[in-house]
C-alpha cells in the first residue's frame, strides 16, 4: 500500500509525527510526505521534523506567504502533478488548513481516496477559513477519522451516514503525541517564572481585526500585572502587533519547539489561547484553558467546565487569575486512549 501524506502548517507536523510512526511500525505501507511550505520559518517547521523524528518530506512545494486563493491554487496544481506521478492508494490529510483542502481536492479529482485525520470538527462559523476547509475536506474524503464523539455527532447531523464515507472514532492523535513525547520536554532558553499564564494568539479573526487585537493585548497586559504572562508569538501576530503600534507588557518570545511547548504546558498555571491544539493540550497537562474565541470545535471541555470561552467569564481578569490557581481532574477519556495513531493505520490497512 502506498500513502501520500500532506502537511504544511505547524500543528500538522505534530499530528503526522504520530501517524507516520504508527505507519513505520505497522510495516507493509510506503509513505511519502509532501510539505506544502505553508509554514517555512525554521522555528515553525524544521525544528518539528528534527525533534519529533518525522521522516524528511520527499517533496517540498515552497508555497508560503500568499493570500488564500493563490496559496490553495498553487498547492492544488503542484500536488496534482505529484499524485499523477506517484499513484498512491490513499492521500492522508490533517486538520483544517489550506494545505489540507488543497491535498484533499487534488486527490479526489483524480479519484484517489482521501482520508482525513481530525474530521467532523465544526465551529459553525463560516467566516473562519478553517471551517470552510474542514467542511469541504470532509465531504470529498472516503475515510473520516474523528477525534471525539461530538465530531461524529456533527457528521451524522449533516447526513454523512447517507454518504458512501466511512466514519471511525479514533480519539485524538494529539493526545498520543502528548503521552509519547512528554518525557522529552525541554526548558526554553528564556527565563520562565515559577507560576505563569501560557498564551498564544494567531487566528485571523483575532489578529486581523484591530479592535479585537487591541482588546486582547490590553487584557493580557492587565492579567500580566497579576500573574506573569508568556506568549510565544506566531509570525502573523508579530506582524499585526507591530503594524498596530500596540505595546505588549507581558513576556513575548519567538515560536517555541514542540518539546519546549510541552515544558511550558507542564509548568504553567493556566492556558489562554485561540489555538485548537492547545485547548486540549492544557487538559492533557491538568490545566484550565480560557479560549480566546467566540466558539470552539472542542465543546466537550467547555461542557465539563474545564475550558471557558472568554466572553462567558463575567469579570475577565479576575476570573482568569482565579482559574490559574485551580487544577483540573482528568477522569474522563474525552480524547481516546492514546492509541489513535495505531487505530488509524489499522483502519487504512483493512479499508
Ligand atoms: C494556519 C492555518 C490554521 C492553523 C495555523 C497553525 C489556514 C487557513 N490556517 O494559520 O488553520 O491553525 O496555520 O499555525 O490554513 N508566516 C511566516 N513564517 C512561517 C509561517 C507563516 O512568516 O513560518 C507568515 C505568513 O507569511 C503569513 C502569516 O504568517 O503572512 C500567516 O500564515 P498562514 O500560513 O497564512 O496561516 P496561519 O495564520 O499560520
Amino acid at each position: 500500500m502506498k500513502i501520500i501524506t500532506i502537511v504544511g502548517a505547524r500543528p500538522q507536523f505534530v499530528k503526522a509525527a504520530v501517524v507516520s510512526r504508527a505507519i513505520a511500525k505497522a510495516g507493509g505501507i510506503t509513505e511519502k510526505i509532501i510539505h506544502t511550505g505553508q509554514h517555512y520559518d525554521e522555528n515553525m517547521s524544521d525544528v518539528f521534523f528534527t525533534e519529533m523524528e518525522i521522516p524528511r518530506p520527499h517533496f517540498n512545494l515552497h508555497v508560503g506567504g500568499l493570500n488564500h486563493g493563490a496559496m490553495t491554487g498553487r498547492m492544488l496544481e503542484q500536488i496534482e502533478a505529484i499524485l499523477v506521478e506517484e499513484k498512491p492508494d490513499f492521500v492522508l490529510v490533517y486538520g483544517d488548513t489550506n494545505s489540507t483542502l488543497a491535498g484533499a481536492l487534488a486527490a479526489q479529482k483524480l479519484h484517489i481516496k482521501v482520508s482525513h485525520v481530525e474530521a467532523g470538527l465544526r465551529s459553525y462559523n463560516m467566516r473562519m477559513p478553517e471551517e470552510v476547509n474542514r467542511i469541504l475536506t470532509d465531504r470529498v474524503s472516503s475515510l473520516l477519522f474523528c477525534p471525539t464523539q461530538s465530531a461524529v455527532n456533527n457528521l451524522k447531523a449533516e447526513g454523512y451516514d447517507k454518504f458512501d464515507i466511512r466514519i471511525v472514532q479514533t480519539g485524538d492523535v494529539m493526545y498520543d503525541a502528548a503521552l509519547f513525547y512528554s518525557s522529552r520536554s525541554r526548558k526554553p532558553l528564556f527565563n520562565v517564572p515559577g507560576s505563569f499564564v501560557l498564551a498564544t494568539l494567531h487566528r485571523a479573526e483575532n489578529t486581523d481585526d484591530p479592535a479585537r487585537l487591541s482588546f486582547l493585548v490590553n487584557s493580557l497586559n492587565d492579567i500580566h500585572r497579576k500573574v506573569p504572562v508568556i506568549l510565544p508569538l506566531h509570525p502573523r501576530t508579530r506582524k499585526k502587533i507591530e503594524e498596530s503600534g500596540l505595546a505588549p507588557e507581558f513576556q513575548v518570545c519567538d515560536p517555541v519547539s514542540y518539546f519546549e511547548m510541552l515544558y511550558l504546558l507542564q509548568q504553567c498555571s493556566l492556558v489562554m489561547t485561540d489555538s485548537g491544539g492547545l485547548q486540549k493540550e492544557s487538559y492533557f497537562f491538568g490545566k484550565h484553558c480560557v479560549i480566546l474565541r467566540e466558539e470552539t470545535e472542542w465543546p466537550e471541555l467547555v461542557d465539563e467546565k474545564i475550558n471557558f470561552l472568554y466572553h462567558t467569564l463575567p469579570s475577565f481578569t479576575d476570573d482568569v487569575v482565579e482559574l490559574s490557581e485551580k487544577r483540573v481532574q482528568k477522569d474522563k477519556e474525552l480524547y481516546g486512549k492514546g492509541n489513535s495513531g495505531e487505530l488509524i493505520v489499522d483502519t487504512l490497512k483493512s479499508f
